[in-house]
């Protein structure tokens, strides 16, 4: 809790250009920060120095613990994992001695393609909304400031900052607004505005959406900091609510050239002229206005107010202050430093098996080809801000040698598939997809399956923050690769690690499927724990799975990319699972599919209060997780088109052999809810289905309540 007469006395104390300097960015004297602000010692206000980012600390030429991607994290839909998450991403801030994490990420997943899809969480708003209220009130209790990003509508790379999202209110209420909303109530202290703008207003300018949403209607009371270079007018956005402006751009200079700029490289060099790929997803820093450049003639000419000035520095220090900061008892960090347990439990929990025809877990001594491009590499994530140097690196063939008793042969099959890096492409290098010297060998993967007792296959995509990917498909001849093995092998299992939906054109061919994300630093040790059975494989998909042409904003550029720069969001509140139920298509694996090595049968469903309960017995004789789902079906009565189901909670469980537990999940009142234009929230009157199931297409029990 932040104390309001130590912020109030420091107000009366500082000077003007001591206030304008707490709110922009300036140069970190350490180098190390992402975006740092300047304190004021006259009054022992210290500095605060924000870092990225979500899936780890990002210090240049520093390792900290590369975390699974958000999105895996999802997979897991325990709410209480990720507080756990949240926590040591705090406690790794903390040892690395900055105060605020540019994370969680938390933009709706509605174009498949998104080159960030790796770093949010779901194309569902009640799991988006719960696993970003988790992250935050992680971080949070580390003493450590969350900055919920990118707020709001940051749903596609292309044009990021050029494009505006033509959203209707009820689409922007029930679907993109929820998570920002939760990590506000979760205790958020910041919240970060996107590049793009809305319905024609940038987001570092918005008041309706900034002043009036989030911090009127909902009550935010910390600072709201624009994206790196992503303001275009200081005075419109400080006016609008925008608190503070990274990474400050010095009076009278533009671009981030001078060294007193420098913003740890998410600006290109001057003299090389980026790719248009790369062009179209960058802000530019020549069109954007620093605060410490335009707010003092603004508030001279009185076109800024000096109580906004007052406020935006108030809800800086007060959220400095939240952490301790100001009076000197920031807690000490609660959590060990050592992550490597927690990194590798997320990991394993949030692999998701698609597909088993009896061929997983693996058993002990079988023999085991393993084959794919990057086998003897981590996958770490994806390119951009969220990049981080990991502490160790445990490479799939590393993982499962160390775990396997019968022999494991390992061959690449193809050149190896090449990460791809915002910061690399701004540095001019190239965008090819491989990057070895290594020939294809897809005869040496064929003849190396035929001989082993079960072939595994890693196959990936590539992707970054500033590029939308091009499909849904695998780069190079990994299909190919994977098609060649199977017929050779058929016991064999593909382990993909891709950042979001990917098209599976062999799926009929292979017998497992384990779709297993960016793990990560422990990689290969978590996939061979999964592979090998020692953990039950308790993902489950926060996104659906479809071939790329049945997605709401397939094959209509208005909804995407855009035409003249404007992005129609038309398909309404019909994203993802949504759409497909509506269309009546079936998807490849539906929001909420994954598999687990036990068998489970559930009772039926007991509406209580605002719960749903089901017993849920492991008839096998392992030990499994299954994860149990709820859905709200809105009562045919209603007058307003609304979706068949939506998500409204779902508990994960670990269930010995034989054995019966009782669940109880909590319906979210989201899933009930509809946003009435006029009314604003609704809940329609009459019968609501409560369904409790395995997938948005495997709905196992059901059970009525009356609103
Ligand atoms: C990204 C943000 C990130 C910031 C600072 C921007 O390019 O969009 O997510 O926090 O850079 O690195």
């Amino acid at each position: 809790m932040s104390d309001t007469s130590r912020v109030d006395r420091l107000l009366t104390q500082l000077t003007r250009s001591e206030k304008i300097r707490l709110t922009h960015g300036a140069v970190d004297p350490e180098g190390r920060a992402t975006g740092y602000i300047q304190g004021v010692d006259r009054l022992d206000i210290p500095s605060l120095s924000l870092v990225d980012g979500p899936l780890g600390v990002r210090i240049p030429a520093e390792t900290s613990t590369a975390f699974l991607a958000p999105i895996a994290l999802a997979a897991t839909f325990d709410a209480d994992l990720a507080r756990r998450h949240g926590q040591a991403l705090g406690a790794a801030t903390r040892s690395a001695g900055q105060d605020a994490l540019l994370a969680p990420g938390t933009n709706l997943i509605r174009v498949p393609q998104n080159g960030r899809n790796f770093e949010y969480f779901s194309e569902d708003p009640v799991l988006s909304a719960a696993m970003s209220a988790a992250v935050v009130s992680g971080i949070e209790a580390e003493d450590v400031i969350a900055t919920p990003k990118h707020y709001v509508a940051n749903n596609q790379e292309t044009y990021r900052a050029s494009i505006s999202a033509s959203i209707d209110d009820r689409t922007l209420r029930e679907l993109y607004l929820p998570s920002f909303r939760a990590a506000v109530n979760a205790g958020a202290g910041s919240v970060m505005t996107a590049y793009n703008s809305v319905n024609g207003t940038r987001m570092s300018d918005h008041h309706e959406l900034v002043s009036e949403v989030l911090k009127d209607e909902w009550g935010f009371d910390g600072y709201v900091v624009s994206d790196w270079y992503g303001t275009e007018m200081a005075v419109a956005a400080a006016r609008g609510g925008l608190d503070v402006e990274m990474p400050a751009i010095p009076m009278g200079e533009t671009a981030g050239i001078e060294d007193e700029t420098a913003d740890q490289g998410n600006s290109a060099p001057e003299e090389f002229e980026i790719p248009e790929t790369v062009a179209r997803g960058m802000p530019d820093p020549a069109t954007c206005e620093g605060f410490n450049a335009a707010l003092p003639a603004a508030i001279e000419a009185g076109e800024l107010s000096t109580d906004r000035l007052d406020d935006m520095v108030r809800r800086v220090l007060g959220a400095m202050d939240s952490i301790g900061l100001l009076s000197g008892d920031r807690t000490t960090a609660s959590v060990e430093s050592d992550f490597e347990d927690l990194a590798f439990e997320v990991a394993t929990r949030g692999t998701v098996l698609l597909k088993n025809d009896n061929t997983l877990p693996l058993a002990d001594e079988a023999d085991i080809a393993v084959i794919g491009p990057n086998i003897d590499t981590a996958l770490l994530g994806g390119g951009g801000s969220s990049e981080t140097t990991p502490e160790m690196e445990s490479a799939p063939i590393d993982g499962i040698r160390a775990r396997a008793i019968g022999t494991v042969t390992e061959t690449y099959g193809l050149p190896r598939i090449a990460d791809l890096s915002m910061f690399e492409l701004l540095a001019g290098e190239s965008a090819d997809e491989t990057d070895s010297g290594r020939e294809p060998d897809i005869d040496g993967a064929v003849a190396a399956a035929a001989d082993a007792d079960v072939a595994v296959v890693f196959v990936r995509d590539r992707a970054t923050e500033a590029i939308d990917k091009d499909d849904l498909r695998l780069p190079g001849r990994q299909d190919e690769l994977v098609e060649r093995v199977a017929a050779a092998n058929d016991r064999t299992v593909v382990v993909c690690n891709t950042g979001g939906p990917i098209e599976l054109p062999w799926r009929e061919s292979v017998a497992a499927i384990v779709q297993n994300w960016y793990p990560g630093q422990v990689h290969g040790e978590a996939i061979a724990a999964v592979l090998y059975g020692d953990v039950d494989p308790g993902g489950r998909l926060p996104v659906t799975f479809a071939p790329e042409e049945t997605y709401p904003i397939a094959s209509d550029e208005r909804r995407y990319p855009g035409v003249d720069r404007t992005v129609n969001y038309d398909e309404g509140v019909f994203v993802g699972y949504r759409w497909f139920d509506r269309e009546e298509i079936e998807p490849t694996y539906a929001f909420g599919h994954g598999k687990s090595y036990a068998n489970f049968t559930h009772s039926s469903a007991t509406v209580v209060d605002e719960s749903v309960r089901v017993a849920v017995q492991n008839t096998s004789d392992r030990t499994g997780r299954e994860v149990i789902e709820a859905f709200i079906r809105p009562p045919e009565t209603s007058t307003i088109e609304r979706p068949v189901r939506e998500f409204a909670g779902a508990t994960s469980v670990s269930i010995a052999p034989g054995e019966e537990r009782a669940v109880t999940i909590d319906l979210d009142e989201l899933a009930f809810s509809r946003y009435d234009l006029e009314q604003s929230w609704t809940v329609d009157p009459g019968e609501y289905v409560v369904e409790v199931g395995r997938s948005s297409r495997d709905i196992r029990a059901t059970a009525a309540i009356e609103r």
